[in-house]
């Protein structure tokens, strides 16, 4: 089983990026966390990042064939892009919409999710943990386990 974690704009700076919201946590030590919590669940994690919106969308339709699920940070796209929306409904697979921040905690223009509604479910308020934490749920939901 392979899961895709996507990252979107301006997810490449983190580490640096106003620390105080996103905390220090560098994208690559995100994806090497996301990769050796995927050994450890025995699933296969690939990762990738654009800060274009139309290569996240190829990233999305290429997970179609190779991937069991993905769990998507699609940054700022999230409040502005029904295309990445379409996408999602496209692939037709198990997708968790992830943030660092707290979305709802902070400007009225990030409380609205245009992908929320064609997600499984959100992860958002725990820093870099909730990578890992969406990677436990993805596999969970793929072996069909309600918890
Ligand atoms: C984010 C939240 C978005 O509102 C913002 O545009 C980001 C990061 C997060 O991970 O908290 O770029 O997706």
């Amino acid at each position: 089983m392979n899961i895709l974690v996507l990252n979107g704009p301006n997810l490449n700076l983190l580490g640096t990026r106003e620390p105080g919201i996103y905390g220090h946590t560098t994208l690559h030590d995100i994806e090497e966390a996301c990769v050796a919590h995927g050994r450890s669940l025995g699933v296969g994690v690939t990762c990738a990042q654009s800060n274009v919106e139309g290569v996240l969308i190829d990233h999305l339709h290429a997970a179609r064939d190779t991937m069991a699920g993905v769990v998507l940070n699609a940054g700022a796209y999230t409040h502005t892009s029904v295309a990445l929306r379409d996408a999602i409904t496209a692939i037709e697979l198990p997708v968790i919409e992830l943030h660092l921040s707290n979305t709802h905690a902070r400007e009225a223009f990030r409380h609205v999710s245009l992908i929320a509604p064609v997600c499984i479910g959100v992860i958002q308020g725990f820093g870099a943990r909730g990578y890992p934490l969406a990677l436990t749920a993805l596999h969970g939901h793929l072996n069909g386990d309600k918890a």
